[in-house]
């Protein structure tokens, strides 16, 4: 039994209409390789599902899950905005034309390089993190700017302490709690060139329950109607939890989303408030089963205490979520998918580091080398958080749609490498 999009066929991994094999043989390992048919169905059902007759609501992908030309135009073409916190992702998705009105700007310390190109750019939405950044946007303004503000309503998902968001000490945002926050929002509104539209919060990554975004949502609620507040706008955040393995159980997406949405509906109207738009940035759960990366065995090793190491052609440096909040994936051996699993593995790479672990456990066949492991769910959160440790190339990211392969982004090369190094 393994995830239930998985497909095995023959004894071989499917991705699309290829086996896992073909694809690293024509492409190279490791490799990240995208289901871009998948991406494009969780993208239509958050659409689709995220509606409700008397409250106007839109769904803006975040971008940081997985980002590139081709992933801006694939969110264009299915109708999601785009949530960007860095000029970087500004960028890419400026480079990939995407219609900056349906660009939403974050992050928690914006340079004012980044505001300006923001502005300039004319982008929809800039959500504030705190005072500082209003008094560096202010003089850039030549225009009004729509603006939301980010609070922290002080809700504890459970999740990793690294990816919760909302707790009240938490860097991101300003606590609903805190007096200071409504002497900000009273300035936001009388400041001539600021739209104040209203509020951001995102309470984490990686929930499981729904009452944690009820949760939310009331207590945002709450503190507008408690203090009258002239807000249009009231944008959730994202954290929708997937299935990493077989262990985790996710919320059904398509009817928690309506119930989020009708819950809203109801404390609004218990409350006394008008209707608002509502506004959700899923990242992870566009992107995460999407993905899988592709990795060639090189090596095994049994230790005098009969641990089994597989190595691949990968590392940390692919793969960082293991060493950085112990995560848990699972891995298929994609050329023998139908053996039996029985001998439990360390699956780990080749950078020079004890914490290399991509899965601290995988049950898998008895691995040999030249064989193709899969690591499965790799699309949020892999690509964007790799980097160049032991001064490894980044791999490629290629896209499958049934039969159809793209590259969407090349192998890095050594060249690549060496290009910013400067003063020899
Ligand atoms: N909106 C805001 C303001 C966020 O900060 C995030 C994620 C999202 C939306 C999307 O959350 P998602 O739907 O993907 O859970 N690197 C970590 C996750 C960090 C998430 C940061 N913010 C990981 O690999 O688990």
């Amino acid at each position: 039994m393994t995830l239930n999009y998985v497909n095995i066929c023959n004894g071989q991994l499917m991705i699309g209409q290829f086996t896992a094999q073909q694809l690293a043989q024509r492409f190279g390992t490791p490799l990240y390789v995208m289901d871009e048919k998948y991406i494009r169905q969780q993208a239509q059902m958050f659409k689709h599902s995220f509606t409700h007759p008397q409250l106007a609501s839109e769904v803006i992908y975040a971008s940081k899950a997985f980002l590139t030309l081709a992933m801006c135009k694939l969110i264009q073409e299915e109708g999601l905005s785009l949530d960007v916190v860095s000029g970087g992702e500004l960028y890419t998705a400026q480079q990939a034309g995407f219609d900056m009105n349906r660009v939403y700007f974050h992050g928690n310390n914006k340079s004012l390089v980044e505001l300006k190109m923001a502005v300039e750019g004319g982008v929809s939405t800039i959500v504030l993190d705190n005072e500082d950044e209003l008094e560096h946007l202010l003089p850039l303004l030549t225009h009004s700017q729509k603006v939301l503000l980010r609070v922290n309503p002080g809700i504890e998902a459970h999740t990793h302490e690294y990816i919760a968001t909302t707790k009240n000490d938490s860097k991101f945002g300003l606590s609903t709690a805190d007096p200071a926050t409504l002497s900000l929002i009273d300035r936001l509104i009388s400041e001539p060139m600021i739209d104040f539209a209203g509020l951001h919060a995102h309470i984490g990554s990686q929930i499981f329950e729904a009452e944690s975004f009820f949760m939310e949502a009331d207590a945002l609620i709450q503190f507008i109607a408690d203090h009258k507040l002239p807000v249009k706008e009231l944008n959730l955040g994202g954290g929708f939890g997937v299935a990493y393995t077989l262990d985790d159980n996710p919320l059904s997406l398509p009817e928690f989303l309506h119930s989020l949405l009708e819950h809203i509906f109801k404390t609004l109207t218990s409350v006394g408030l008008d209707t608002m738009k509502i506004m959700i940035e899923p990242g992870r759960s566009i992107v995460a089963n999407a993905g899988t990366t592709l990795y060639t065995v090189g090596s095994t090793k049994t230790t005098i205490n009969h641990k089994n190491y597989v190595f691949v052609d990968g590392s940390m440096a692919d793969h960082i979520r293991t060493a950085l909040y112990g995560a848990q994936y699972t891995a298929i051996l994609a050329n023998r998918a139908d053996e039996i699993c029985d001998i439990p593995y360390t699956v780990t790479g080749k950078a020079c580091e004890s914490g290399d672990i991509i899965i601290k456990e995988a049950l898998l066949p008895e691995c040999k080398k030249g064989d193709i492991l899969a690591v499965c769910s790799t699309g949020a959160y892999h690509y964007t958080m790799s980097s160049n440790y032991n001064r490894l190339p980044r791999p490629a990211v290629i896209f499958i749609s049934e039969d159809q392969v793209r590259m969407v982004v090349r192998r890095e090369t050594y060249e690549d490498l060496i290009r910013n190094d400067v003063g020899v």
